[in-house]
């Protein structure tokens, strides 16, 4: 995935395109560059380096940009061709008169590549990107929107595009299949942008650009075509989130601020949908006599979204007695899903954006399924293709590890399985009530666990020089278990993995030795004894134990080399309460080790791609 920034108006344009691409960066950072519309003579200047945006900031210094008020900016998270100057975006054509950045994959590059190399066409890049430029200057006969028109649809695949040219200063191209690309309405300005918060300061007014729309912005207007050519009428959206989300407020790291936002995140969410006892989706997209035909659910998500998913099972089967399948999202689209009658599939993603989760979506909604999905990002495709949606509300998430969307995804759970429980009249109203109850409680005790987050601190620097990593759970903390497991892999590289702890002697149990920390999630529950059976088994193979364990739980200590202790809220209420101190461990560990917490290597926040 990568961020694109185009900006037309009166100002300076490299500053606006510089510091909006910097809140793009979480979504791709192996390198950027940024071209414009030099004032003076019209002509194409660009600039673009290996690295992060700071390294092109530095380029800039040395060889500073021309006067402009238009321009393209970008920054990648590599798919076709190393990280590196040439591969980086903007890429221009042969002529030197278009120039385009762009985020998606073009399928069949190659031979559009092959084609125009034929007629003449010389390429720098390994990029598939690079064919478009081309392309447009193959069909440039001095109608530019024409040419773009006639160029993208050679393309196939997912693109957002920005598209600039120098025989035409007072235009600023878009289109878009597939990535997000949002155009941002100013007065005498105009903006394009891979996301919201990265025109936030600019303006709140955003058309979301959908698949296989093209815009033309100019600095007085903005005109959106159907790419059949037929002009559009675009719905204008007032943006309600605050500049401040995507700020990181005098915390180290977004990742740290998102983190203590858990608390207020998941209090807005129970405020919006949990009324005294009774539960509301307004979005939901099926009233109360569809839900309670629901026969049975497949959830379908990547990554932590698929952790939380692997929740959401337990606790939709648990209450409400529908069946529940989950699955990756990359394995679903491929295995021809039976998808029997009365099937409800419920995506789960933050971004909104994740290609395979579109993809398993675009696979089931072809077998005649009904889609609800949990999402975070308002006007997301995935939000778009949904004929409901249970928004998260969690506002952006610029960690790249995900966190506060995590423990929304899990709450939006617990209270979508408690509606479908009391529809299905699957458990008594005061049971129902006294889980409402007890989740009410939730955002202070995550409170009261931040408050000890120096503790869990400590024990996290006091482990973080051991070079692997097991987290067990059973039943409900399974998949948390695995959710920790993810987070300190993918911002640490410390290699970990998350199991099944009663899988443990079928195998896993041969890596444990003194140079092995085990985190296990033991709180007070029905399978209490049997964790205290995993713990001991480890210890007799010195391995180094790490628990997660209930405040009042004195025992633990005698098996645990280090215990992190959380309020009581019983077993159903656990992964919520689990979910914070693993988050700080994978936190902590990697601070300590030097990594780049926010933007991990090799990762962005949201994979548009296969
Ligand atoms: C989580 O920390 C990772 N960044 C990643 O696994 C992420 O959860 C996954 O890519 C799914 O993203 P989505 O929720 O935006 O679909």
């Amino acid at each position: 995935m990568c961020g694109i920034i185009g900006y037309i108006g009166n100002k300076k344009a490299p500053p606006i395109l510089i510091e909006s691409l910097k809140k793009l960066e979480y979504r791709g950072y192996d390198s950027s560059g940024i071209g414009v519309i030099s004032s003076r003579d019209n002509r194409l200047v660009f600039r673009k380096t290996k690295g992060k945006i700071s390294d092109l900031c530095e380029l800039m210094k040395s060889q500073p940009l021309p006067e402009a008020t238009c321009g393209i900016s970008h920054t990648r998270w590599a798919t076709h061709g190393e990280p590196n100057r040439i591969n980086s975006h903007p890429h221009l054509d042969g002529s030197g008169k278009f120039l385009v950045v762009h985020n998606g994959i073009i399928e069949n590059y190659e031979t559009l590549k092959e084609s125009l190399i034929k007629k003449g066409h010389k390429f720098l890049s390994q990029t598939d990107t690079e064919v478009i430029p081309h392309l447009i200057q193959e069909y440039y006969r001095g109608d530019f929107i024409d040419a773009v028109k006639k160029a993208i649809a050679r393309l196939k695949g997912a693109f957002a595009l920005g598209i600039i040219s120098s025989n035409h200063p007072d235009i600023l191209i878009a289109a878009r299949i597939g990535s997000p690309l949002i155009i941002g309405l100013g007065k005498g300005e105009n903006f394009i942008a891979s996301d919201v918060p990265a025109i936030l300061e600019h303006t709140r007014k955003v058309i979301y650009l959908k698949d296989e729309q093209l815009a033309v912005l100019r600095r007085e207007k903005v005109e959106v075509y159907g790419f059949n050519g037929k002009i559009i009428k675009p719905e204008i959206n007032k943006v309600s989130f605050k500049v401040d989300s995507v700020e990181k407020q005098g915390f180290p790291h977004f990742m740290l601020k998102e983190i203590h936002e858990q608390p207020a995140v998941i209090q807005r969410m129970l405020n919006a949908h949990l009324r005294k006892e009774s539960i509301s989706f307004p979005d939901i997209g099926l009233s109360d006599d569809e839900l309670k035909r629901v026969k049975n659910i497949i959830i379908v998500a990547c990554g932590t979204a698929y952790h939380a998913g692997m929740v959401g099972k337990y606790l939709i089967e648990l209450f409400s007695k529908v069946p529940v399948t989950v699955d990756l999202s990359s394995e679903f689209r491929y295995r021809s899903p039976i998808i029997p009658a009365g099937t409800v599939i419920l995506p789960i993603s933050q971004s909104g954006e994740t290609a395979d989760t579109l993809a398993a979506v675009r696979e089931a909604k072809v077998r005649g399924a009904k889609i609800i999905s949990i999402c975070n990002v308002v006007g997301s495709s995935l939000a778009r293709e949904s004929q409901g949606v249970l928004y998260t509300h969690a506002g952006p998430e610029i960690g790249v590890a995900s966190t506060k969307a995590y423990t929304a995804q899990l709450c939006m759970l617990y209270l979508l399985a408690l509606k479908l429980a009391s529809l299905h009249k699957a458990l008594p109203a005061r049971e129902i009530k006294n889980i409402a109850k007890n989740l009410k409680g939730i955002p202070a005790v995550l409170s009261r666990i931040l408050k000890d987050k120096h503790l869990i601190s400590r024990v996290a620097k006091r482990n973080s020089h051991y070079g692997c990593f097991l987290f067990l759970g059973r039943n409900l903390n399974y998949p948390s278990a695995l959710e920790g497991a993810l987070k300190l892999k993918e911002i640490s590289y410390i290699p970990a993995e998350g199991y099944a702890a009663g899988e443990m002697k079928h195998g896993p149990i041969a890596l444990i030795d003194e140079y092995r920390a085990v985190v296990c999630l033991v709180n007070k529950s029905d399978i209490y004894e049997k964790m205290i059976s995993n713990i001991q088994e480890i210890r007799s193979r010195k391995g180094r134990v790490i628990a997660i364990a209930t405040n009042s739980d004195l025992n633990i200590k005698k098996h645990a080399a280090d215990v992190i202790y959380v309020p009581e809220t019983g077993q159903l209420l656990s992964p919520l309460t689990v979910a914070l101190p693993l988050q700080l461990i994978a936190y902590y560990i990697a601070v300590k080790r030097g990594c780049d917490v926010d933007q991990p290597r090799n990762l962005a926040k949201s994979v548009t791609v296969e």
